[in-house]
C-alpha cells in the first residue's frame, strides 16, 4: 500500500520527471541511491590504481600522455559522483570512511591485477567498454544530479574505451609475442569484465525495486548480453581467439550465447577475497592518512579566516 506521497512520487517517476534534491523521496530510494552512487564513485577512485601503476612504464610518450589523461578523468568522475551523492545528505568524508573501513563496496573488477601493458589496453577496451554499456542508460536515471553527472562521464568514458581498443589493436596486429600478450589479457579479463554487470538477474536483490524507481534502466543480464554482442565481433576483427568456447551465435535469439561467469568467484571477490582487495584498500587508506596534514591545514586556515572576519 502506498501513501499519497509515495503515489505522487511514483507518478513522477512513471512520467519521466526527474527527482531533484529538495523533492520528497522515500527513505529507501535515498538509501539505494547513496549506495549505488557511492559505490560508483569509489569505483572511479579505486579504478585509478591498476592503471596508475603503468603510467611510468607506458611504452611511448604518446601512450603515457593518453593514460595520464584517462586516469585524471577517473578522478574527475569520482568527484562528480561524490558531489552528486552529497545532494542526498551524506558527506564525501562519510562516504570515504565507509569505503576505507569496508562498509561500502567498489566494483569487483578493480580487485584484479594489471600484469603488463596489454592489460592496460584490455582494461580500456573491456572494462571501460563494460562501464559505458552500463552508464549510457544511467544518463536517463530518475535522480537529476546522478543523470547529469552521467552525461559528462559518458563522453569521457567513450574516449577511454576507444583508446583501449586502439592500444590492444596495436598489440594484436604487432609481433607474435605482442599478439600473444593481447590474447592472454583478453582471456584473463573477459570474465571479470562480465562480472562488472552484477550477479545474474535471479540473484540481483535490488533490480526489481531499482527499476521500478528508474534508478536502474536495464537488468544486469540485459546489459551483460549487450556487452557480449558488441564485443565478440571486435574480438573477431582483432583476429584473436574467443575467450570462451561457449560463445556461439544464436540466430533464434538474435544474440550470442556464452558461458556464465563463475558466480562463486564473484561473490567471493565482493566479500573481500579477490586477488587485490587487500592492496587496494591499503592504498586508499594510505592516501587518506598521508593527506591528513592537508585537511588539517585547510581547516586551520578556514578557522583563522573565520576568526579574522569576526574581529
Ligand atoms: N562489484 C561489486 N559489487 C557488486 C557488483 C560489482 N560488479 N555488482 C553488484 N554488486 C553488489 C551490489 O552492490 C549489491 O550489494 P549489497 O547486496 O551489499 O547491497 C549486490 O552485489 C547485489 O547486486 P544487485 O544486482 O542487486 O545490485 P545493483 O542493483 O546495485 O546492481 C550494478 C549492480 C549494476 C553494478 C549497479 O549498482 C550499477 O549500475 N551501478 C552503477 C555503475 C557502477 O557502479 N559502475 C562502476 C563500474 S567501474 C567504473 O565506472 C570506472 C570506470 O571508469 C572504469
Amino acid at each position: 500500500d502506498m501513501s499519497d506521497q509515495e503515489r505522487e512520487f511514483q507518478d513522477k517517476i512513471d512520467a519521466d520527471i526527474k527527482i531533484e534534491p529538495r523533492d520528497w523521496m522515500p527513505d529507501d530510494y535515498r538509501a539505494t541511491l547513496i549506495r549505488q552512487m557511492g559505490q560508483h564513485a569509489h569505483s572511479e577512485i579505486v579504478g585509478q590504481l591498476p592503471e596508475g601503476n603503468w603510467i611510468t612504464r607506458a611504452p611511448t610518450l604518446e601512450r603515457k600522455a593518453i593514460l595520464l589523461a584517462k586516469v585524471q578523468d577517473e578522478a574527475g568522475h569520482g568527484l562528480y559522483l561524490y558531489s552528486a551523492a552529497e545532494t542526498l545528505g551524506v558527506t564525501r568524508d562519510e562516504l570515504t570512511e565507509m569505503l576505507l573501513d569496508g562498509r561500502m563496496k567498489y566494483s569487483s573488477i578493480f580487485n584484479y591485477p594489471t600484469l603488463n601493458w596489454a592489460d592496460i589496453g584490455a582494461v580500456g577496451w573491456l572494462v571501460d567498454g563494460a562501464a559505458i554499456m552500463n552508464q549510457v542508460p544511467l544518463q536517463r536515471t530518475s535522480y537529476g544530479p546522478y543523470s547529469r553527472a552521467m552525461i559528462r562521464i559518458c563522453k569521457e568514458e567513450s574516449f577511454h574505451q576507444r583508446q583501449g581498443y586502439d592500444a590492444i589493436r596495436k598489440m594484436a596486429e604487432g609481433t607474435v609475442a605482442q599478439k600473444k600478450m593481447a590474447q592472454d589479457a583478453l582471456n584473463r579479463l573477459w570474465y571479470p569484465s562480465l562480472m562488472m554487470f552484477g550477479p545474474s538477474d535471479k540473484d540481483s536483490v535490488h533490480s526489481a525495486q531499482s527499476m521500478a524507481w528508474k534508478i536502474k534502466i536495464n537488468t544486469n543480464d540485459e546489459l551483460r548480453q549487450k556487452f557480449v554482442d558488441q564485443t565478440v565481433p571486435q574480438i573477431e576483427y582483432l583476429d584473436l581467439d574467443l575467450p570462451d568456447e561457449g560463445i556461439t551465435w544464436n540466430a533464434q535469439r538474435g544474440h550470442y550465447d556464452y558461458t556464465d561467469p563463475n558466480w562463486s568467484e564473484f561473490f567471493d571477490v565482493i566479500k573481500g577475497n579477490g586477488p587485490c582487495n587487500v592492496d587496494r584498500l591499503a592504498a586508499r587508506n594510505k592516501a587518506w592518512d598521508d593527506g591528513a596534514w592537508v585537511r588539517d591545514g585547510l581547516m586551520a586556515n578556514a578557522r583563522k579566516k573565520a576568526a579574522a572576519k569576526m574581529a
